[in-house]
């Protein structure tokens, strides 16, 4: 039935939703590979659910079509499509055993003989001892391998993960996250999971689609994205990046550019197309490529690197990194993790101090975006 030379990928073509008149999800173009680990990251309300629904054929999309290789899916029922979901609460049955739990979706198909299978799977989720507890018996971490145990004994091509890990706390979530990932990687099958947590979908995802407002802002592989971003969002929302706003001095393979009164310099492939001589442009350098110099010693400071002068104003040591905020006249609030090799005890809040690094890695992006898009805030984190 599958072509072999198209494979199984996850076509989304067009895909849109709308209820009344709010657009929960733009018009949508995305292809998943047969075999991937997908992430869709965004912050609540972007969309994520609506989309992984109408890929299950729970939601009926406004426009476009999906296909599982080279078969049109859209106009089928949810049963019909080779598509399990696994969602954030487990709903186990909590009068059956882990084994029957899991063999339900073989007994409802007429499956008599199942307990090669159901051995197989508990095996797969490391669950063998296990087969004969009621879930309740389960922490929060094995029930959620139950059902993920439960969706692929039905041999799906694309398994669904709705938010799987939001119920667990941080350490049982991180044991989780490897955990799928390395279930994935046996069977092989399309994982697509949604989450909002970035530092999730870039632990286990081969390639992170990130959403806002609907719509996919950018698709990549978890390095790529966080290298180089394209908007301010995704700098912000994936990791923590310093966005300096700039005027353009000079273009070409270097880009020269003046920021509070200092050059700065950065490859002019890495910055957006809109760059032109007079015009603006947002400076990106991540926290962790930035070094902090007292400035008594700023003449030790290699030649060729970006330099910064500034004040530090906050500084927080967390073990294997120090975190400081640095003021200075090219921005507010830049923020610098150093390594905890050889601490300087001179930089502490109110030391004077050069920030600089080396140009290679300086992004740039559009000015005419919002510099703060996808900042987390102490509301966001609740
Ligand atoms: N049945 C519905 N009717 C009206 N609005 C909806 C419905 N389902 C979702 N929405 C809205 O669509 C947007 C996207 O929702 P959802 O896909 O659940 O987001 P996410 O999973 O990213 O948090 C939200 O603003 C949500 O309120
Ligand atoms: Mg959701």
């Amino acid at each position: 039935m599958t072509d072999q030379t198209t494979g199984g990928d996850v076509r989304l073509t067009g895909i849109s939703k709308t209820y009344g008149s709010f657009t929960a999800v733009h018009p949508l173009d995305l292809t998943v590979p047969q075999g991937s680990f997908f992430a869709l990251l965004g912050a609540s309300g972007c969309g994520k659910t609506t989309t992984l629904r109408m890929i299950a054929g729970l939601e009926d999309p406004t426009t476009g079509t999906i296909s599982l290789g080279d078969r049109d899916v859209t106009d089928l029922p949810p049963y019909k499509r080779p598509v399990n979901t696994v969602f954030q609460s487990y709903a186990l049955f909590p009068h059956m055993d882990i084994s029957e739990n899991i063999a339900f979706g073989l007994r409802r198909r007429g499956i008599k003989s199942v307990k090669k299978q159901v051995d197989d799977m508990l095996e797969l989720v490391q669950l063998g001892d296990k087969a004969h507890h009621k879930p309740h018996q389960l922490s929060g971490g094995q029930q959620q391998r139950v059902a993920v145990a439960r969706a692929l004994i039905n041999h799906p091509q694309v398994l669904l993960l709705d938010e799987p890990l939001g119920a667990l706390d941080l350490k049982l979530r991180r044991q989780m996250q490897l955990e799928l990932k390395r279930i994935q990687t046996e069977v092989g099958i399309t994982f697509v999971h949604v989450t909002h947590d970035q530092e999730e979908a870039m632990t286990m995802a081969d390639q992170v689609a990130v959403m806002n407002g609907g719509r996919v802002e950018q698709l990549g592989a978890p390095a790529d994205l966080y290298e180089n971003p394209r908007t301010t969002f995704v700098a912000n929302f994936l990791g923590t990046s310093n966005l300096i706003g700039a005027e353009v001095l000079e273009t070409g393979s270097d880009v020269v550019v003046s920021a509070g009164g200092a050059t700065l310099r950065l490859p002019g492939d890495r910055c957006t197309d809109a760059v032109r001589t007079g015009g603006g442009l947002l400076v990106g350098v991540r926290p962790e490529k930035i070094s902090l110099t007292h400035a008594d010693d700023a003449d030790t400071i290699a030649g060729g690197r970006n330099r910064v002068t500034g004040r530090i104003a906050d500084s927080s040591f967390i073990g294997v990194s120090t975190q400081y905020v640095v003021d200075s006249p090219a921005g507010a609030g830049l923020q610098v993790y150093e390594q905890n090799i050889e601490r300087d005890a001179r930089l502490v809040p109110g030391a004077e101090v050069v920030l600089h690094w080396n140009p290679a890695h300086t992004f740039g992006l559009d000015a005419d975006q919002d510099i703060d898009a996808g900042v987390e805030t102490v509301e966001d984190a609740s």
